[in-house]
């Protein structure tokens, strides 16, 4: 049976290195408290002039690199993304120019940090349909330019970072590759973790500055309850739906959200750390982008080997989650 594989990985982050110091200087916060809830030590941050499409061309040509395949090669393009260059269009054609691909499709994606496991989902569709061979998803963000870094907005802003990570995928008729996937979603909860404006309700004419409503917004504890029960969730349907048990997953990768709903998690499945990838400590949450450059780094590591069954599950604004289970 025909299924999508991932053939090469790569991930950037811009060299701007913000620690929690840094933050400390510009807001009411500290290091102690951004680690100890959070597990937080640094994140990337961009400079002037380079946007969430320069971030994706950089992780993409990496991806190029680690399968071994030009950009030509690519049949199709998902980008993943809350934070496109522009409100229209997205950010996939951008990166589609940069590529140099004449008119190949471009799909963005807004389903937040679970993007990237939406985008799995409909890559691994299109490939198992006979539509496309090849398949470029990318999970891209700027968050820094559109956070409130003052104490305002602390306790949002010490969490995300910016960066990319991208995967190219291939089809396969052998055993590995995406062997399900499970997408799911509950707008009553869009409030919980939104930015409200500007769009279409909201538009920029009418946009008060002083309110602050073009900032994100989040309820903490409740984003945190939700995310921990739903990763458990998403994580045990794959399981089931493959007929595999949580003992015979060796890696199990997380949008990294918070270290300490990683490990909430990783302790409810009684796994041990080394069957779990985390890298928000060097990274924080960068949404989209998070599950690719966690692979990509797992994968540097030697932590990916053929053959492993590898899960993957994201939780995030909307609210989204969703899983996949892959055989490596
Ligand atoms: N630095 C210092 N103090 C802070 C900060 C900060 N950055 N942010 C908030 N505080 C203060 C609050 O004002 C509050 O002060 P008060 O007691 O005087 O009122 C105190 O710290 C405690 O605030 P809480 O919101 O109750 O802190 P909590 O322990 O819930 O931790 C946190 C906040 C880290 C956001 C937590 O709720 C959480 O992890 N939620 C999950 C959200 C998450 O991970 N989101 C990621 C994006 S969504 C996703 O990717 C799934």
């Amino acid at each position: 049976m025909k299924r999508a594989r991932i053939i090469g990985l790569g991930h950037y982050v811009p060299p701007k290195v913000v620690t929690n110091e840094d933050l400390a200087k510009v807001m009411d916060t500290s290091d102690a408290w951004i680690r100890e809830r959070t597990g937080i030590q640094k994140r990337h941050f961009v400079e002037d002039g380079m946007g969430t499409a320069d971030l994706a061309f950089e992780a993409t040509k990496k991806a190029l690199q680690d399968s071994k395949k030009e950009a030509k090669e690519i049949d199709f393009i998902i980008l993943a993304t809350l934070s496109p260059d522009y409100f229209f269009p997205g950010s996939g054609v951008l990166l589609q120019e940069k590529l140099g691909i004449d008119s190949i499709g471009a799909l963005d994606i807004r389903t937040q940090c679970t993007g990237f496991i939406y985008g799995l989902s409909i890559a691994d569709t299109m490939i198992r349909a006979g539509q496309y061979e090849r398949v470029l998803l990318v999970g891209s963000e700027v968050h820094s330019t559109a956070l409130d870094l003052s104490t305002r907005g602390r306790d949002v802003a010490v969490l995300f970072g910016d960066g990319a990570g991208a995967a190219l995928l291939e089809a396969t008729e052998g055993d590995q590759g995406v062997l399900s996937t499970h997408l799911h979603a509950e707008g009553r909860y869009a409030k919980e973790l939104w930015v409200e404006a500007p769009g279409s309700l909201n538009p920029v004419p009418i946009l008060n500055l002083e309110e602050c409503r073009h900032f994100p917004k989040m309820n903490g504890r409740e984003v945190f309850k939700h995310a921990v029960t739903r990763f458990i969730k998403v994580i045990q349907e794959a399981l089931e739906a493959n007929h595999v048990t949580k003992e015979e997953m060796d890696l199990l990768v997380v949008h990294q959200a918070n270290l300490r709903i990683a490990e909430a998690v990783r302790e409810y499945l009684r796994l041990p750390p080394e069957k779990m990838y985390n890298n928000i400590q060097r990274y924080g949450n960068t949404t989209a982008a998070s599950i690719p450059m966690a692979l990509s780094e797992a994968k540097a590591e030697g932590k990916l080997k053929e053959g492993d069954l590898v899960c993957l599950a994201a939780f995030g604004s909307g609210f989204t989650w969703g899983s996949a289970l892959i055989r490596w």
